[in-house]
């Protein structure tokens, strides 16, 4: 298992971009999210036209405690399932990844 964070890492409620190299030797950047006990994850790809949610500093925006904001054009989609909650995603949510959470890391499943 691939080990993407410890969960310490993440605020709560918040959210953090992590990137790793699949089996292909490919580099993929995920978002990890926390809400309490809940942990997600989701690619980082914007369903309205593809681009990465972070800003320019590497840091995901979190509105409300609740949403992911995409900083291209201001797409919103919620924390813990990814769904579309606002903005151009036009009721398409970010994809979502399985993990696990084990001893204090979040591993990809
Ligand atoms: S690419 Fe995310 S809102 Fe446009």
């Amino acid at each position: 298992m691939t080990i993407l964070a410890r969960l310490d890492a993440l605020a709560d409620p918040g959210a953090i971009v992590v990137e790793y190299e699949d089996g292909a030797g490919v580099r993929r950047s995920l978002i990890l999210t926390r809400a309490g006990d809940h942990v997600a994850a989701f690619r980082n790809v914007c369903p309205h036209a593809g681009y990465p949610l972070q800003r320019a500093d590497g840091r995901i925006v979190v509105q409300e405690a609740r949403y992911l904001v995409c900083m291209a054009h201001g797409a919103s989609f919620t924390l813990t399932d990814g769904a579309c909650a606002g903005g151009p995603c036009n009721g398409d949510g970010l994809e979502r990844v399985g993990i696990e959470v084990a001893q204090g890391m979040i591993l990809l499943r």
